[in-house]
């Protein structure tokens, strides 16, 4: 008995041990993945960055951190860490993940004073995705034929003012049709044809509470934020005013305004004065800012680019003996080089310099020469727009204005890969008003050009790096003489 007592104790001692060996061998086994498999991106301090981020620029700084320490690295800002990934190759689970393992985290915290706490970045992320919803309904590709003939009538009307021939500022004229653009559409008749002025230099200081100081502090009661929240206030009792008016009369109108006031939420809520408000808000300010930067610099870089500038002439020519007065949408579809001129200055110069998301979850990269890092969960990650844009391995001779490299048989954009022209982002967050943009300028350049002879008399302006977007310093000064195109 007491022979297989001490059997019984030592095969009882003998599972416990080889129990808990397993146990350990498995956790081990599973724990194995929890430290980085792969090396992490190489480290920067931002103090030693200091001098050449105040000398160059932030854009340069990095661009020397790319040319030296290569496409994946990592700037360490007293404990919060930004690594930055250049170039397509690299850009997929940025574009792709999901909200869960890489989203804007609190870089859009910037936006919520300027659209409101009740939109987009102030809410939580299942109201934010049914707001978005509303916001890609209004923009949907489908709606912008009925576009075209209010888009013209405005730009139409805005030039009919201009003399014979004189001088203005491109700069100040182009902000200015795209407010009448942008209102005609977004904001409704009411507005549009009573309060217009108000409104646009209420925007205005909305746009001037968007800096690099209001990024890291978007509440510190700056005089610029203190004139942004005033200006906020304000626009809210305008729209406020409008959509009582309109629920209260019966009266339904064809724009953003009205089926934005029309959405209504998955539980059949509908969206609510606020709401409406900060949404409305959110598009005219996503929309009309980077569409008049960009169309001020298209205007400079053809003007002072013959080749460009005639080869856009003659297409309007070649427009003009198709449609006749007919020009639509068909016709602006058909606009190809003005298109390649419109994309390559947005390529030159994109509104959107950088692109940045919080990573969530740990994530793989692999580099072009085959280099693998891990990018641990926390790091704040950017993706460099501006840099990637000048890459010398997607385009060729990058720092020239050449939008032929865009057209057929050479589409540097689409060699370089997926990710290569990320000026409207890509993914999850594409743009969602790309065609859009794309359709104002062109209304606008192929009017200008039709009926105009331009030339830029002030020096090619330089970029404002005051501004988050690459805009354009100062007055852009030209001159013209009215002309009407002969067509073939
Ligand atoms: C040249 C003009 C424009 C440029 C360069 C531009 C650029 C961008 C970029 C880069 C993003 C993605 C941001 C990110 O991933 O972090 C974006 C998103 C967006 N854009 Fe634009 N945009 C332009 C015009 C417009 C216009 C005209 C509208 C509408 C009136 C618009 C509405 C939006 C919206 C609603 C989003 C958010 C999409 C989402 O989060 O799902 N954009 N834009």
């Amino acid at each position: 008995m007491d022979m297989l007592a001490t059997r019984a104790t030592w095969l009882a001692i003998a599972i416990f041990f080889i129990t808990v060996v397993a146990t350990k061998i498995s956790r081990w086994k599973s724990n194995v993945h929890l430290f980085p498999t792969r090396p992490l991106p190489p480290v920067v301090n931002v103090l030693a960055l200091l001098p050449s981020i105040f000398n160059k620029g932030f854009g340069v700084t990095i661009a020397d951190l790319h040319t030296r320490l290569g496409s994946v690295f990592t700037i360490n800002l007293f404990g919060p860490k930004i690594t930055l990934l250049v170039g397509p190759d690299i850009s997929a689970h940025f574009f792709q993940g999901l909200e869960s393992e890489i989203s804007f985290g609190n870089f859009a915290e910037v936006t919520v004073p300027i659209f409101d706490q009740e939109v987009l970045y102030g809410v939580d992320m299942a109201t934010r995705s049914e707001q978005i919803h509303f916001i890609v309904d209004v923009l949907k590709p489908s709606k912008l034929r009925s576009l075209v003939d209010p888009i013209l009538q405005e730009v139409e009307a805005y030039f009919a003012s201009w003399g014979q021939e004189g001088i203005v500022d491109l700069k100040h004229e182009l902000e200015q049709v795209l407010m009448f653009i942008s209102s005609r559409f977004l904001l409704g008749y009411e507005v549009r044809e009573m309060m217009l002025e108000e409104v646009s230099s209420l925007f205005h200081e909305l746009e001037n509470g968007l800096n690099f100081f209001s990024f890291l502090f978007p509440y510190i009661p700056t005089p610029t934020n203190r004139r942004r929240d005033k200006a906020h206030i304000r626009l809210k009792e305008i729209f406020t005013t409008t959509i009582r008016s309109r629920r209260s009369s019966g009266r339904v109108q064809e724009d953003a305004l009205q089926r934005l006031m029309n959405s209504k939420y998955k539980d059949g809520r509908s969206a609510s004065e606020a709401e409406i408000c900060g949404m409305i808000i959110a598009l005219i300010f996503a929309g009309k800012h980077p569409s008049s930067s960009t169309s001020i610099w298209t205007g400079a870089f053809m003007l002072s680019n013959t080749k460009f500038l005639i080869a856009a002439v003659e297409e309007q020519k070649h427009i003009i003996s198709k449609y006749k007065n007919q020009i639509g949408y068909d016709a602006f579809s058909e606009m190809d080089t003005l298109h390649r001129c419109i994309k390559e200055a947005l390529r030159m110069h994109t509104p959107a310099q950088m692109l940045a998301r919080k990573a969530h979850k740990k994530f793989k990269v692999q580099t072009k020469e085959g280099k693998e890092y891990d990018i641990p969960e926390g790091h704040n990650i950017v993706i460099p727009t501006a840099l990637n844009n000048k890459l010398a391995h997607v385009y060729n001779d990058p720092h020239a204005y050449d939008p032929d490299r865009f057209g057929p048989g050479r589409e540097e954009d689409k060699v370089g890969g997926k990710y290569s022209f990320t000026t409207f982002g890509g993914g999850r967050h594409v743009c969602s008003g790309m065609a859009l943009a794309y359709l104002q300028i062109k209304v606008i350049w192929s009017h200008l050009l039709r009926n105009f002879e331009l030339k830029l008399i002030s020096p090619f302006p330089k970029v404002d790096v005051s501004k988050v977007g690459q805009e354009p310093k100062g007055k852009v000064m030209i001159s013209y003489n009215r002309r009407q195109l002969q067509c073939y």
